[in-house]
């Protein structure tokens, strides 16, 4: 079965889908997006994905008229249509196709682009054994990265230094303020207590980030949101982090620093492990996966 994807109402083959070059969404990146976990054929957190969509497009003044429900419709229809039961549902929708011009259009229709990509979501389970490495890099990007634009070179150039270290995140550094990943939450643990930044206009919030707080919550666990030095980090009992893509994964390095207590050091602590069992069993309840 060919790749399909969805341009504006049409659903096409993915090779013959595209965007005019005059869209502001190539130009500018004046464009917002979201990536949706869809397993067993369900998306995972679709109505705060939804809720982020449309407060990114407020944000920007970014006019799209299409309700909730024949949204959700289309994007169901796209992911059935590519036949997956787990996939990434990608969702970008840009200010549309206007001549060259910074300040907005007068009146150019909102563009709306879907892609569907196949994800095996066991590896991020198989994953919480060993844990991962991250490395720490400047955060050199705009003001208001809470705004989940499609301007994502500072965290583009971020990703391929984690890559090329061998590492698979970077922290992102204010200073000694860890902030976030490149495309992911960063969190540490402490005496118990669970840490992570803030939101506001230095971090993105994240689906999975705002999902772990109330799993955690709930189970009686203490979550802090303030900001974490690297030297917190390094001096942790537990790192991790989360993301649609990576709904939680253990941090067992930092720039090489091995991140534990005695006995765990370098390892997956038992923090983590238990909100990894919430958080999967929160996937297992909206969507009925298992691996
Ligand atoms: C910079 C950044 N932080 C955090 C996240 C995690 O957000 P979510 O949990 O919504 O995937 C992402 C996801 O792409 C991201 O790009």
């Amino acid at each position: 079965m060919p790749q399909l994807a969805y341009v504006n109402g049409r659903i096409l083959p993915l090779a013959d889908a595209s965007l005019h070059v005059e869209d502001r969404g190539t130009q500018f990146a004046d464009a917002v997006y979201e990536v949706c976990a869809v397993m067993n054929g369900r998306i995972l957190d679709w109505g705060p994905h939804l809720v982020r969509l449309r407060r990114n497009l407020a944000e920007l003044g970014i006019i799209w008229s299409m309700a909730d429900g024949p949204f959700g419709l289309q994007a169901r229809r796209l992911i059935a249509a590519n036949g997956h039961k787990d996939c990434l549902l990608y969702i970008q929708i840009s200010r549309g196709v206007a001549r060259r011009d910074h300040a907005f259009p007068d009146a150019a229709p909102a563009s709306v682009v879907m892609t569907v990509r196949r994800f095996d979501f066991g590896q991020r389970v198989r994953q919480l054994g060993s844990g991962i490495k991250v490395i720490t890099r400047p955060d050199n990007r705009w003001g208001r990265v809470d705004i989940k634009t499609t301007g994502l070179l500072g965290n583009v150039l971020a990703k391929q230094a984690a890559r090329e270290a061998g590492a698979f995140e970077a922290w992102l550094l204010a200073g000694e303020t860890v902030r976030e990943g490149s495309s992911t939450n960063a969190w540490i643990v402490k005496d118990g207590r669970i840490i992570t930044h803030p939101t506001g206009t230095s971090i993105l919030p994240g689906i999975a980030r705002d999902s772990l707080i109330r799993l955690a919550t709930a189970a009686q666990m203490v979550v802090e949101e303030r900001p974490f030095t690297l030297a917190e980090a390094r001096d942790a009992d537990e790192a991790f982090l989360t993301s649609t893509t990576a709904p939680i994964l253990p941090v067992v390095a930092v720039d090489e620093h091995r991140i534990g207590k005695e006995g765990f050091r370098g390892k997956p602590g038992p923090v983590t492990a238990r909100l990894a069992e919430l958080v999967w069993a929160e996937v297992a309840r909206q969507t009925g996966w298992a691996v």
